[in-house]
């Protein structure tokens, strides 16, 4: 029986990808940098099956994207019907990235099931085809997706251990988000009158981000990331329809780490397509960070996590 069961651990990033080229394979509009974390993981599981079935947390599901994927991969490789089962450990569909591991972990596990022998790049390029964020959750640390040789492909730039920062996620809603990224980022190309300054000074951001990690200067990833990330909700909110991803306590989080910052604590935030906080701190200020965002008003609770490993094959004992 071909089967195989992958980990894999959703990825944030500090530039952001909002944008895609023309194309059903996720070619981002520009690249983008990211840490992997450790805590969060997905475990997915894939073996042969009589027909298709995909199982998210415990409930059979029938997801587009899945099936989108499974499509291309088909047209590539001889693969028979599969059933999938995909288990997280932090709220899906929330802006935590789910995506990200879910589809790192889906291809690695086929890769493993089926002995189709990806070198690591080439399960990045095929992650990214389910979900673009997810090709750099195959590395872990920080990890760029950039251009290389004509296709989109992640690769490792700092390893894990190298700088161990920790990120503390304030969970201000656990509810799925009412638009998805594909459709938002789509929105935001054909409507936004940023589209155009927001991928030409993403460029940018990239190679200042680049640098900042490659010298570990906290300060400089702190002024990159947090202007990424304001950019980003910048260009969502002026979409048509807006797409506005916040809640009250999404601002007054960041507030908090404005205060933070003031008292010179060494932590910024960034945020995704949810109304989560997630901020990246020295690793000794992570108790007064934890605690002040903890206060915070609407903060559900908070997550504490480290950088992580890129997916891997779970061996059998
Ligand atoms: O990979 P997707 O389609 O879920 O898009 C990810 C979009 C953001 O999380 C908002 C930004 C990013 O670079 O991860």
């Amino acid at each position: 029986m071909n089967e195989a069961t992958a980990l894999a651990h959703p990825n944030i990033a500090l530039v952001k990808y909002w944008g895609k080229r023309a194309g059903k394979t996720n070619i981002p509009a520009t690249p983008s940098l990211s840490i992997t974390l450790d805590t969060l993981v997905t475990r997915t599981s894939v073996r042969e099956s009589e027909q298709d079935q995909v199982e998210i947390n415990g409930t059979v599901v029938s997801d587009k994207k899945i099936q989108d994927f499974l499509i291309q991969l088909r047209a590539a490789y001889s693969l028979p019907p599969l059933s999938i089962e995909s288990f997280s450990n932090f709220p899906t569909s929330a802006g935590l990235a789910s995506s990200a591991s879910g589809f790192a972990g889906l291809l690695t596990a086929i890769d493993a099931a089926f002995r189709l022998e990806m070198s690591t790049s080439e399960r990045s390029i095929w992650a990214r085809r389910g979900s673009g964020s997810a090709a750099r959750s195959i590395f872990g640390g920080f990890t760029s997706l950039e251009e290389e040789n004509g296709d989109w492909c992640a690769r490792n730039v700092l390893p894990m251990g190298a700088w161990p920062l920790k990120v503390v996620i304030a969970i201000t809603s656990e509810t799925a988000k009412n638009v998805g990224s594909t459709e938002g980022m789509e929105r935001s190309k054909q409507t936004s009158p940023y589209y155009g300054a927001w991928t030409e000074s993403t460029k940018s951001d990239h190679a200042a981000g680049l640098l900042a990690v490659s010298q570990q200067d906290f300060s400089r990833l702190a002024s990159v990331a947090e202007s990424s990330c304001l950019k980003m909700h910048a260009l969502m909110l002026s979409s048509q329809p807006p797409l506005s991803y916040w809640n009250g306590a999404t601002v007054e989080t960041i507030a908090a780490v404005r205060e933070l910052q003031g008292a010179g604590i060494s932590v910024f935030f960034t945020i995704d397509a949810g109304p989560q906080v997630k901020t990246l701190c020295q690793e000794d200020a992570t108790d007064i960070v934890v605690d002040r965002l903890a206060s915070v008003p609407g903060v559900l609770r908070t997550l504490v996590c480290g950088l992580g490993p890129g997916a891997y094959v779970d061996q059998p004992r």
